[in-house]
């Protein structure tokens, strides 16, 4: 999902840690605006869906950063992939954010959560934020370098996957509750094609550099 970490350079207004400075600091704006408005049960749902969608969007600015910057190369698309390992971040915070928001629910109403969720979503969340942290932790430079290339690709490319079919399921058995929700399973759907499409891209590229030489 995050860009394997590389040398650091002088960072730039709207790119690396400013950026995710900026993307955190308004997402915590709007959390407390939402919970100083709603300090109850329906407060702690509403930071629940917002972290829910906050973080897909983070998640998709990542998942989607080189397979946009390979198939239309151009300014933002470049700004995308140079920036992908912060939209990685960003989407980590909000949704350590989103386990901060069920806590509070599940302290709030405990009658109400139980009905909410159950012990499959409890577990395979729990799986998620495993690779949410893992992910996390190994997007520095140092960290990236102790786990090696092999294992950190692994981790990197089967907690994206995760992560998405996660999204994919929680967005998509609440399909009839509303259009956002089949409107956030296309855009996944979009995601996958975008690296589907990039991947072919590639190896048709390599093919005819392997014709010519
Ligand atoms: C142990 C882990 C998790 C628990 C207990 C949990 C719990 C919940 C609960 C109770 C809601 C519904 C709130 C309401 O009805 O008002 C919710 C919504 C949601 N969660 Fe989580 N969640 C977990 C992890 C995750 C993960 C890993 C993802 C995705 C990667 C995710 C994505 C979502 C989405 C998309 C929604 C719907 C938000 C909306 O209505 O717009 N959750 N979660």
């Amino acid at each position: 999902m995050s860009a394997r970490p590389s040398a650091t350079k002088e960072p730039r207004p709207f790119e690396g840690w400013p950026l995710l400075g900026f993307l955190l600091g308004l997402l915590l704006i709007a959390l407390v605006s939402v919970a100083a408005m709603h300090p109850d049960t329906n407060g702690a749902r509403m930071l629940i869906r917002i972290t829910a969608r906050s973080s897909l969007v983070f998640f998709l600015l990542a998942f989607t950063a080189s397979a946009s910057a390979c198939l239309w190369p151009g300014l933002i698309t470049q700004w995308q992939r140079r920036n992908r390992r912060f939209f990685g971040l960003a989407f980590a915070g909000s949704h350590l954010l989103h386990a901060a928001a069920i806590i509070a629910f599940a302290r709030l109403d405990p009658e109400a959560f139980a009905l909410a969720t159950n012990r499959v979503t409890e577990f395979t969340g729990a799986i998620a934020y495993l690779f949410i942290l893992a992910m996390a932790a190994t997007s520095f430079d140092a960290s990236a370098a102790w786990v090696g290339r092999r294992a950190w690709t692994i981790l990197h490319t089967v907690g994206s996957y995760y992560l998405w079919i996660s999204f994919a399921i929680a967005f998509g058995k609440r399909s009839l509750q509303g259009p956002v929700y089949p409107a956030a399973v296309c855009l996944l759907v979009l995601a996958l094609g975008l690296r589907y499409g990039a991947a072919l891209q590639r190896a048709r590229r390599q093919g005819s550099r392997g014709a010519l030489g």
